[in-house]
């Protein structure tokens, strides 16, 4: 009776703070999209004195060259995995690669992609994310954990300082960023691995030039385990991640996250594992460290011997009704009509590193999802109006300045739409706004300045990395026996987005 009390009072919680969010939400205020911070968030408290890592150093690019490598000779991470996977299971893991944290019909769990640069945009998200965290089972870090390469000796302030107060256990998929350490920091860390003994690679060329994994510091390392030392923290028993690629179980829902590697592919031996856990008769959510639509476009991630992994999300008799993917740093959501069903194809990798545009997606039309059914954060004009002032400030390019309105009209006119957030007042546009939102990528243009992955890797170190709006963003996912309900809260790094996170999206998913 006690415990149905306390789950009606999470419940009513979680939905008066919905409601509350939606008010004020980026897509009903330029406050809610943190234009106007009246005062920074509790976040910068929490950060470790020392910076991170500079994306700029050549020594960090050098720690990178795995994906490089990858790219030349082929991508060796689906051997590694399978080497991994079997060191597991002859650890004793459950070859199936279940995790029973023993929950029941209904629970929460939260969601948050691309996590680990341990600088202002990873810490702005925690607080916010705390509030909101009341009640949940667990949490799953979606795709890079650990940037720039996934070394288990950067856990600390990267995984086990932001989330120290984060009272339930965390499990996670690797991204490309954990596999440049050939997944050795993560298997430490998720699975509590010893390291793997040395192979030659089947390539000899690559063999000489792979990163090997970074021997872990294990006092350093059981130090920073002690920040996330409660039993409540801790998956263990039949709770335990057993390997990279995992199913959480649930009277009610089956959370399956899969391991796409650097390059995306998945191994003969996890697509087999993939093939045999779908054909449970519970319905599923997939979480992935690769999204299958983003940007509108439609990228399965391979399966090796043939077929992709959506044929298995398609797949009717599988009940799939939601893939999340990771690695993209922002927001998305794509409802595709699959027969006489809806599969909701998330993107969710705002999690805390820099910022990927939304703008430069176009009037969305793929796989029959028209554009009012597209969801997206930030907004178009907001992301279009966040990289200006970045490129003005920092590179004292002061005409490219766009106020959040003005860009909002640039992005409603390039993409045939009505403002998403009502404009106040007129708002002239002019010649120079038009140059302004061409070189940011508004519309296609040959000579583009980067906002994206190069913008990430290259250029975010100049950038004001102390300056909200950061506009992240993590979910929350709510089961019962009946409904799916997933919400994307934002955080902005502004006080007043953490004490009331923002819900910029929500939607509710049968599971009848
Ligand atoms: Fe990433």
């Amino acid at each position: 009776m006690r415990s149905e009390k306390i789950a009606a009072k999470i419940w009513l919680m979680v939905e008066v703070a919905a409601e509350r969010g939606k008010q004020l939400s980026s897509r009903v205020s330029e406050e809610g999209a943190g234009w106007s911070c009246q005062q920074i968030g509790t976040f910068a408290q929490l950060r470790p004195d020392r910076d991170g890592f500079s994306w700029l150093n050549p020594r960090t690019l050098w720690r990178s060259r795995n994906e490089i490598l990858a790219g030349l000779f082929g991508d060796p991470s689906g051997e590694v995995r399978a080497r991994w996977v079997e060191a597991q299971e002859a650890r004793g893991a459950d070859p199936e690669a279940r995790v029973r944290p023993g929950l029941g019909p209904s629970f929460d769990f939260l969601l948050l992609g691309d996590t680990g640069e341990g600088d202002a945009s990873q810490y702005a998200v925690v607080p916010g994310l705390l509030r909101l965290s009341e009640g949940t089972s667990f949490a799953v870090v979606a795709s890079d954990v650990i940037y720039p390469a996934g070394s288990g000796n950067e856990y600390g302030d990267k995984f086990f300082r932001p989330y120290k107060d984060y009272r339930a256990p965390i499990y996670a998929i690797p991204g490309n960023h954990d596999w440049y350490d050939g997944l050795g920091g993560f298997m430490r860390v998720f699975c509590d691995a010893p390291a793997l003994r040395p192979k030659p690679d089947s390539g000899w060329l690559r063999g000489l030039l792979w990163r090997k994994p970074e021997p872990v510091d294990e006092r350093r390392l059981a130090e920073a385990r002690e920040l996330r030392g409660l039993p409540s923290q801790r998956a263990t028993g039949p709770a335990a991640q057993p390997g990279p690629y995992w199913a959480v179980e649930s009277e009610s829902l089956l959370v399956v996250g899969v391991d796409t590697g650097i390059a995306g592919l998945i191994d003969a031996r996890q697509a087999e594992w993939l093939r045999r856990v779908s054909r449970d008769p519970r319905p599923k959510v997939l979480v992935t460290g690769k999204p299958i639509y983003t940007r509108n476009d439609y990228k399965p991630s391979p399966l090796e011997g043939g077929g992709t992994i959506d044929d298995i999300v398609r797949d009717p008799a599988h009940r799939y009704v939601a893939a999340i993917g990771g690695d993209v740093h922002n927001y998305q959501r794509y409802p595709v009509r699959v027969g006489d069903r809806v599969i909701q194809y998330i993107v969710s990798g705002g999690g805390g590193a820099f910022m990927h545009a939304t703008h430069t997606i176009r009037r969305v039309d793929v796989a029959g999802v028209r554009e009012d059914d597209f969801r997206c954060y930030p907004l178009r004009g907001d992301s279009l109006s966040f990289y200006s002032q970045l490129y003005a400030r920092r590179l004292r390019m002061k005409w490219v300045c766009l106020t959040p309105a003005e860009a909002a009209c640039i992005m409603s006119e390039q993409i045939k739409n009505d403002p998403v957030r009502p404009v106040h007042g007129p708002v002239r546009i002019t010649r120079r706004m038009r140059w302004a939102a061409r070189l940011l990528g508004a519309w296609p243009w040959p000579l583009r300045l980067p906002v994206d992955r190069v913008f990430h890797r290259y250029l975010s170190e100049v950038s004001d990395w102390d300056t909200p709006p950061f506009f992240k963003q993590f979910l929350r996912l709510s089961v019962t026996p009946e409904t799916l309900t997933v919400r994307c809260f934002a955080a902005t790094g502004c006080l007043a987005q953490e004490l009331e996170p923002p819900l910029e999206d929500e939607v509710s998913i049968s599971l009848s």
